[in-house]
Order: structure tokens, then C-alpha cells, then sequence
């Protein structure tokens, strides 16, 4: 190997990925008081959070009758009684708090006529326990929500002294030999520089790993790398099987049209013109949850009433809406559709398309944000001094299907969680614990195998076939076919990451090595997803197995917990949480009332 020089730095916590989970989390921390660090491979608001667009859910009841208990039990519904029950409580419960603490770091929210937070409906949102009228819970800084979230919630942390470590490339966590995460091991892009940080805590804001599929809304940089440290610590990842398609991607491009233009009064159409929804979800038609909306689309496509050249997309339309309500209130969606589709949206549909939007899965954790490593004995076994937040993370609130909007909000309150947890857990006072010399060799080895990869695989050659081979058999529906031979292509897929051919050997702005260890990173988290995949036999929020099409709560109301070593994965299960955290007589929400039933719409 390579001699490779090396700087230490010493923090209570650093916090990797400056995304809205990332940031908030660091902000948290620098509150208190915690010397903090923020290592991040993107300047922090060009993370993927910036192109988050209709907005975060909290029922602030702005717009009409609305409360947590009822958001609370949209979200268990959402789900598909897959979701913790203390996690979606705390959720529902701190949202409003979270959305009001942004309102005053600043976050410019588009107002009412009465000067409070603008709220539009979402998907799978609604009133009475779900079963009154949909309710307007998303608040909205126009559709540039993430945006506006995520340039206040970075002003904010320089202010309260936050440190940033911009553009460096975290290689891997610091593991000590009892088990405890002690740091990471990082790469500075720009000048080569390896930096180790040693802290007491590390906290995993890496969001999720869209670029596993073909097609995404998700960024490039959205290569699950959080996940790839984990799975390489000897860590699990959780209910990784469970992926987002959102229904309004544009066809071709796979680029974001918020649910929010729905919510404003969109409505898809097949090519018979028909309003199809009001037949798959007569109560909330277009506003039903992501998962059944992408499966109508999927359903009305493949019976041959798919528009355009092939049959092969959907419309979705908004000519009818007022040009100045476009403008206000959808002023960037109008501008994607012109640049990505070409289509004016005051006068033609958008051609739209399911695409791969967000991971319910990823690294498991409690409430806190504490990363878990479930036993047999203890299945929420915490791992000392490394937390998950945000889409990395698997709180887990979405369960087998997240409900739009309910990201952003999952962003800030578990941020938040974490930083409250970590001023309890870590010891201002106390010791860094210092990385020995084999735990740093562990990742300054694989980088360097890496960077000298000399076999005859170009890594943007392997990405493409493990993209393409996700996109195909882990689609929005599955078969036990696709799904037991997407496994076998997938395994052939990871092993040749051993004849990788890696042609740049600098360490100075080398995105050929950068995305090398990205796809070192995306493979477990992809490997994870079909083999979860595959053993789940069952149909359940968005896993929709054609062979399997009920719900089994008998069997399957269960987390699948994933361990990934050298392209092999093992699987095991973690039981639901269903206990809430307040019970009924505590203003709570009672179990019987969010007991697993029929999910229709
Ligand atoms: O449709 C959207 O604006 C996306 C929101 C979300 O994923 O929560």
C-alpha cells in the first residue's frame, strides 16, 4: 500500500452529510455547545434536500381542522402497519414544533392572506382518522421548500460556530474493537489530503441511495454511502426492500413534479382522457398515497391506456389551474416541465412516469436517532457513539410506504432528536477516543485497492448493469421470477467489483475513484433491496408482489434486518414496535385505534 499521511482531528460530534437531517442535526449539537463538525462531499446546499419541492407535513391546522393524532395515524395508515409506533408518534407529535423552530431560524414559507404558513393537501393526508375529507397539512415555501430549509438551516449553523469540512469524501467509519464507532475516515477531493476525525459521536446524514435504479428524482450523489460505511462496519441495514417510486417523475428524464401540483388541483389522465384514479381510490382519487397512485399509473399503462409514441406514460394536468396560482405557488415545476418536457404547462399536460424517489429502508435506529444492532436477546441494541438521521436512517416512520411530505418533516425532528439525545449522551468533558493504527490501515487499504483497481470492468460500465438490473427486477411490481433471477444477476453484478479497472490514479479531484467508492457504496445497499426483496412473501405499502398480492401480518409484520459482507447477504427479522408512546388517557392516540385493517382509499 501507498503511504498515505494523514491529519487527526478531535470533536464530540461529527456529523456526515449536510442535507436538511444533516444540518438540523448539526445545528442541534452547536446549540448546546458541542464542538461539531460537518463533513460533506457536496457544498452543503447543493445537497440532495435543495430539490425537495412541495413541502413538510405538520398539522398546524393553518388551513382548517387539524392534529397530531390525526397525522399521526395517516402516517401508521401510510405505512401499511409496517412503521415503529413510538417512532411515527414522536413524529406526528413533534412536527409542529420542528416547522415553528424553522419559522423563526428564518425559513421564508409562503404565507396566507392572514399571514400564517401556507398549507396545501398531500397524498394520503387526511381528517377524522382517516375518515373525513383530505386536509391541507403540507407547509410550503412555494415548491422550493428544501431550498428555502436548507440555506437557513446552513446559516444558522455557521452562526452557532458549526465547522464545515467541505468537499470531503467520507471513506469509512472508525470501528473500536468493543464495538463502539469512534470516527471517519475521510478524503479531501481537492487537495488529496487524507483527514481522520475522531469523535465521540458520529451521526450518518447521508440521505439514500436513488442511484441504485436507472431512474431517479434523487441526485447522482445519492449513492447510499452511510449505508456502504455500515454494512462494512458489520452493521445491518433494515427494510431495505421497501422503495418509493413517486408517480409524477417526467417521462425521460425521471426529474420531480411535486405531488404538490396534485394537491393544488392536478389530476392525471390516461389516453382515453379518463381521470383514472376515481376508479382505484374513489374517496381521495389523485390524492391517494404514492404507492397506489404509482400502481394504478403502472396498471392503466400496461392494459394498453398508457399515452404518447409507445402507450407508455401518463398525463398529468394543470392547464386548468389558474396561470397566477401556477405562478405563485408552482413557480418550479413550471419551469422543469418547459426545460425537461418541453410542455407549457397553461396549455399542455406534463408527461409523467413512476420514478425511484426515496428509500423507506436504511439503517436501522430508535427514535433518537441511535443506530441499532439487533440481537436475538435485545432487538434495540444501540451501537455506541453512531446515530442515522434522515433518509439514511430507518426510524422507522415510513414503514413500507412514506407519505408524501412526511420527509422533510422526518428530516428536522429527528436532526433535532438526535442533537436533544447526543446532549445527554455525550460528555463534553470527557476524552475523543483516539482511532489505533489498524482500524485507520482498514479504510487507507480499500481506498487504495481501489484507486489501483487494474481489472477490466470501468466502473461507469458496472454501475450501468447493476442499474439496469434494479430498474427491472425490483420494479413497482414484482414476481417470485424477477425477483429470484434479479438476485442471481445481482451477485454476479457485486462480484465483479473485484475486476474493477480504475484509470486515474491521482488523488486530487479524481471523481473516477470517487465514484468508484461510490458504487463500492450503492452495491450492499442494492444487494440488500432484492434479496429482502425476494424473501418477503408478501404484498405490503410498496414491495407489490404479484405472487403474493395480500398483506400477511400473520408472517410479515416484521422489519427485515440485512447483513451484507463480500456480496452475501443473511438475513433476519426485528418485531414491530407497536406500542405508541402515550396511550389514550395521556391525549395519545389508543392502539386499538391504529390496529392493522384493510388500507383502502
Ligand atoms: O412531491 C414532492 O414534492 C415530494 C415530496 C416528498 O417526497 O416528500
Amino acid at each position: 500500500m501507498a503511504a498515505y499521511q494523514f491529519e487527526n482531528h478531535e470533536y464530540d460530534v461529527v456529523v456526515v452529510g449536510a442535507g436538511g437531517a444533516g444540518l438540523r442535526a448539526t445545528l442541534g449539537m452547536a446549540e448546546q455547545g458541542l464542538r461539531t463538525a460537518c463533513v460533506t462531499k457536496v457544498f452543503p446546499t447543493r445537497s440532495h434536500t435543495v430539490a425537495a419541492q412541495g413541502g413538510i407535513a405538520a398539522s398546524l391546522g393553518n388551513m382548517g381542522p387539524d392534529n397530531w393524532q390525526w397525522h399521526m395515524f395517516d402516517t401508521v395508515k401510510g405505512s401499511d402497519w409496517l412503521g415503529d409506533t413510538d417512532a411515527m408518534e414522536y413524529l406526528a407529535r413533534e412536527a409542529p414544533k420542528a416547522v415553528y423552530e424553522l419559522e423563526h431560524y428564518g425559513v421564508p414559507f409562503s404565507r396566507t392572506e392572514e399571514g400564517r404558513i401556507y398549507q396545501r393537501p398531500f397524498g394520503g393526508h387526511t381528517t377524522e382518522f382517516g375518515e373525513g375529507p383530505p386536509v391541507q397539512r403540507t407547509c410550503a415555501a412555494a415548491d422550493r421548500t428544501g431550498h428555502a430549509i436548507l440555506h437557513t438551516l446552513y446559516g444558522q449553523s455557521l452562526k452557532n460556530s458549526a465547522e464545515f469540512y467541505i468537499e470531503y469524501f467520507a471513506v469509512d467509519l472508525l470501528m473500536s474493537e468493543d464495538g463502539a464507532c469512534t470516527g471517519v475516515v475521510c478524503w479531501k477531493l481537492d487537495d488529496g489530503a487524507i483527514h481522520v476525525f475522531n469523535a465521540k459521536m458520529v451521526v450518518l446524514a447521508t440521505g439514500g441511495y436513488g442511484r441504485a435504479y436507472f431512474s431517479a428524482t434523487s441526485a447522482h450523489t445519492c449513492t447510499g454511502d452511510g449505508g456502504g460505511m455500515v454494512a462494512r462496519a458489520g452493521l445491518p441495514l433494515q427494510d431495505m426492500e421497501f422503495v418509493q417510486f413517486h408517480p409524477t417523475g417526467i417521462y425521460g428524464s425521471g426529474c420531480l413534479i411535486t405531488e404538490g401540483a396534485r394537491g393544488e388541483g392536478g389530476y392525471l389522465t390516461n389516453s382515453e382522457g379518463e381521470r383514472f384514479m376515481e376508479r382505484y381510490a374513489p374517496q381521495y382519487k389523485d390524492l391517494a398515497p404514492r404507492d397506489y397512485v404509482s400502481r394504478s399509473m403502472t396498471m392503466e399503462i400496461r392494459e394498453g391506456r398508457g399515452v404518447g409514441e409507445h402507450g407508455d406514460h401518463i398525463h398529468l394536468n394543470l392547464s386548468h389551474l389558474p396561470s397566477e396560482a401556477l405562478q405563485l405557488r408552482l413557480p418550479g415545476i413550471s419551469e422543469s416541465a418547459r426545460i425537461f418536457a418541453g410542455v407549457d404547462v397553461t396549455r399542455d399536460p406534463i408527461p409523467v412516469l413512476p420514478t425511484v424517489h426515496y428509500n423507506m429502508g436504511g439503517i436501522p435506529t430508535n427514535y433518537w436517532g441511535e443506530v441499532l444492532n439487533p440481537t436475538r436477546e435485545d432487538p434495540n441494541a444501540v451501537v455506541p457513539g453512531l446515530m442515522a438521521v434522515g433518509e439514511a436512517g430507518c426510524a422507522s416512520v415510513h414503514g413500507a410506504n412514506r407519505l408524501g411530505s412526511n420527509s422533510l418533516i422526518d428530516l428536522v425532528v429527528f436532526g433535532r432528536a438526535a442533537a436533544i439525545r447526543a446532549g445527554k449522551v455525550v460528555d463534553a468533558d470527557g476524552a475523543v477516543p483516539i482511532a489505533g493504527k489498524s482500524q485507520i490501515d482498514f479504510s487507507l487499504d480499500r481506498l487504495d485497492g481501489l484507486r489501483h483497481a487494474d481489472g477490466s470492468m470501468p466502473t461507469a460500465d458496472l454501475r450501468l448493469e447493476m442499474q439496469r438490473t434494479m430498474q427491472e427486477d425490483a420494479a413497482v411490481f414484482r414476481t417470485s421470477k424477477t425477483l429470484s433471477d434479479g438476485v442471481g444477476k445481482m451477485k454476479a453484478i457485486a462480484a465483479k467489483m473485484d475486476d474493477l479497472k480504475v484509470t486515474d490514479r491521482s488523488m486530487i479531484w479524481n471523481s473516477d475513484l470517487m465514484e468508484t467508492l461510490e458504487l463500492a457504496n450503492l452495491m450492499p445497499n442494492a444487494l440488500a433491496t432484492i434479496t429482502g426483496a425476494e424473501a418477503r412473501t408478501e404484498s405490503r405499502g410498496a414491495h407489490a408482489h404479484e405472487d403474493f398480492t395480500a398483506r400477511d401480518d400473520e408472517n410479515w409484520r416484521v422489519h427485515t434486518i440485512a447483513m451484507v459482507e463480500a456480496g452475501d447477504v443473511t438475513l433476519s427479522y426485528r418485531p414491530v414496535i407497536e406500542e405508541p408512546l402515550t396511550g389514550e388517557d395521556e391525549g395519545g392516540i389508543s392502539k386499538k385505534r391504529i390496529a392493522p385493517k384493510e388500507r383502502t382509499f
